[in-house]
C-alpha cells in the first residue's frame, strides 16, 4: 500500500478537514506530518460544527487510528483544551490517537516571543496566528528544542527551565506582559495530561502499517503557498507543507507516495499578511467573504478574498506532484453572474507571465483575468449529474488549465454536501 496525501493549495483554510472526515472511512490511518495549533480545520455533520487544531480530522471515525507526527509542533495546553473539548461526543480518543516522541513541544515561552518578534516587524509583520510555531521551528532546528518523548524522562523540568530562561533572556528586551507563575502551571498540567496518550515512535508504526497493508492518509496542514521554502517568503509558516514535509514529517520514503490530492477553493482567500495577486478590496471580495463565511478558523480573523489564481495553482501542483484535484466551495460563487480566473501575471516590467515570479513581494503584479459565464443557481441538493452547465463549463476550463483531473466538488461545509466525480476517490 502507498501513503495518500492530501494538502491545501492556496494559503490555508482550503477546506481539508472536511475532506479529511468525508475519505476517513476508505483509510485506517490518518496522519499529520506538520503544523500544529495554527491551523484550524472545520468538520461538519449531524449538524454540529467541529474545528480541530491538532488533532487528525479523522478522529471522529471510530475505526481509523490517527498520528501526531514527528514534524508536527504540538502544545501540550492546546491539546489538553482540544481533548477536553471532545469528551462529551463518547469518542475513544485514547484507543485511536498516536503521538510521535519526536514532535517539538510548543512551550509557553515560544507563544509569548510569536508576539514579541511580531511587534518588533511593525508595519512587516506576518500576519502569525501567535501560536508559537515560528520560535519553536527555530528551537527545533537550533538544536534546543523539547520533544513529546522528553516528556517521560527524569529531568524534564530542569530542561524545561533551562530552555525557558533561554527565551527569558530573549524577552526581556521586548515589552510583552505575562503571568509566568499560571502559563507554568497549565503548562506542567498539561504535560501531565499527555502523559496518559500513546507516545509513540510513530516512523516505526507508520511503516509496520504499511507492511501490513493498511490504507493511509497524510493530512496538510496549512497550505502550499505558506510552505517554508516555496510559500511567499516571509509570509510563510515556519514549516514544509508541501508534499514532501510527509516523509520527513511522518518518516515515510518517497517511493510509498501514493495519490496526492491537491485541495483548492474555486476561488482565493489568504489570512494574515503577504502578497495576493487577485485580492479584491472591492464589494466583490466582500460578497466573497460574507457569503463564504471566510473568517478564520483558529484566530477569527477575516479572511482577504480574491478570484481563483491558476499561474500559484499551477506552481503548487508541480511542486506538489498533485494528481487529482478537489474543488472545495463551489456553492460560494453561486452569487455571481459572471466569475474570473486569473490566468496569467502581468509584471512591472510589461511581461506577462503563467509562473510564479522570484520576488512575490516587491514585484508589483496585475492578474491577466479570463471571465466565464456564472451559474447563479444554488448547489444544494446536487447530485453529478444535475451539476448546471455552466459550473461544468468552469471545471472543464479549469481542468484543461491545470492538466489534472478534478475528481471531487464540495458545495457545502457538511459531509454530505460533496459530489464524486470519479471512483478514484
Ligand atoms: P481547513 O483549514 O483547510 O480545514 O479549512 P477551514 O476549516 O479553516 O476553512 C474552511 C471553511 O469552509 C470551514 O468553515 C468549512 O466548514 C467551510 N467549508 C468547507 N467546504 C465548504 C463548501 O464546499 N462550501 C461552503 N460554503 N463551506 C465549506
Ligand atoms: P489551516 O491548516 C490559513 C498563516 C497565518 C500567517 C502565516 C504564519 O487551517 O489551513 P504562523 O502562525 O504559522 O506563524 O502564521 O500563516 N496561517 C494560516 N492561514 N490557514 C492555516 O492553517 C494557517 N496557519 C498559519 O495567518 O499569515
Ligand atoms: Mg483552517
Amino acid at each position: 500500500m502507498k501513503v495518500d496525501v492530501l494538502l491545501g493549495l492556496q494559503w490555508g483554510d482550503e477546506g481539508k478537514g472536511k475532506i479529511v472526515d468525508v475519505l476517513a472511512p476508505k483509510y485506517d490511518v490518518v496522519a499529520r506530518f506538520q503544523g500544529g495549533p495554527n491551523a484550524g480545520h472545520t468538520l461538519e455533520f449531524d449538524g454540529i460544527k467541529h474545528v480541530l487544531h491538532q488533532i487528525p480530522s479523522g478522529i471522529f471515525r471510530p475505526k481509523t487510528k490517527n498520528i501526531i507526527g514527528n514534524g508536527v509542533v504540538l502544545d501540550p495546553i492546546v491539546f489538553k483544551t482540544e481533548i477536553e473539548k471532545l469528551a462529551k461526543y463518547n469518542l475513544d480518543v485514547k484507543a485511536n490517537l498516536f503521538i510521535s516522541k519526536k514532535a517539538t513541544i510548543i512551550v509557553p515561552t515560544h507563544r509569548l516571543l510569536d508576539q514579541a518578534y511580531e511587534k518588533a516587524k511593525g508595519d512587516n509583520k506576518i500576519g502569525s496566528t501567535l501560536k508559537g510555531i515560528g520560535p519553536s521551528y527555530q528551537d527545533k532546528i537550533g538544536r534546543q528544542g523539547l520533544r513529546v518523548g522528553d516528556i517521560l524522562s527524569n529531568d524534564f523540568a530542569s530542561r524545561f527551565k533551562k530552555l525557558t530562561d533561554i527565551h527569558f533572556d530573549i524577552l526581556k528586551n521586548h515589552s510583552i506582559d505575562f503571568n509566568w507563575a499560571d502559563l507554568e502551571k497549565s503548562f506542567l498540567e498539561a504535560v501531565e495530561f499527555l502523559k496518559g496518550f500513546k507516545l509513540v515512535d510513530s516512523e516505526y508504526f507508520i511503516n509496520e502499517e504499511l507492511r501490513k497493508g493498511s490504507t493511509i492518509l497524510a493530512e496538510g496542514a496549512q497550505g502550499s503557498l505558506l510552505d517554508i521554502d516555496f510559500g511567499s517568503y516571509p509570509f510563510v509558516t515556519s514549516s514544509n507543507t508541501v508534499t514532501a514535509g510527509a516523509c520527513t514529517g511522518l518518516g515515510v520514503a518517497p517511493r510509498h507516495i501514493g495519490e496526492v490530492y491537491g485541495i483548492f477553493k474555486a476561488y482565493s482567500t489568504r489570512v494574515g499578511s503577504g502578497p495576493f495577486p487577485t485580492e479584491l478590496h472591492n464589494e466583490e471580495g466582500e460578497r466573497l467573504r460574507k457569503e463564504g463565511n471566510e473568517f478564520g478558523s483558529t484566530t477569527g480573523r477575516p479572511r482577504r478574498c480574491g478570484w481563483i489564481d491558476l499561474p500559484s495553482l499551477k506552481y503548487s501542483i508541480m511542486i506538489n506532484g498533485v494528481t487529482q484535484l478537489l474543488m472545495m466551495k463551489a456553492d460560494v460563487l453561486s452569487i455571481f453572474a459572471e466569475i474570473k480566473v486569473c490566468t496569467h501575471y502581468q509584471l512591472n516590467d510589461g511581461k506577462i507571465t503563467e509562473e510564479m515570479p522570484y520576488e512575490v513581494v516587491n514585484e508589483k503584479i496585475t492578474p491577466v483575468y479570463a471571465t466565464l459565464k456564472g451559474w447563479n443557481v444554488p448547489l444544494t441538493d446536487l447530485s453529478e449529474k444535475q451539476i448546471p452547465k455552466e459550473l461544468q463549463e468552469y471545471i472543464v476550463f479549469l481542468e484543461k488549465e491545470l492538466n489534472v483531473p478534478i475528481t471531487l466538488i464540495s458545495t457545502g461545509p457538511d459531509r454530505s454536501e460533496t459530489i464524486h466525480r470519479s471512483k478514484n476517490i
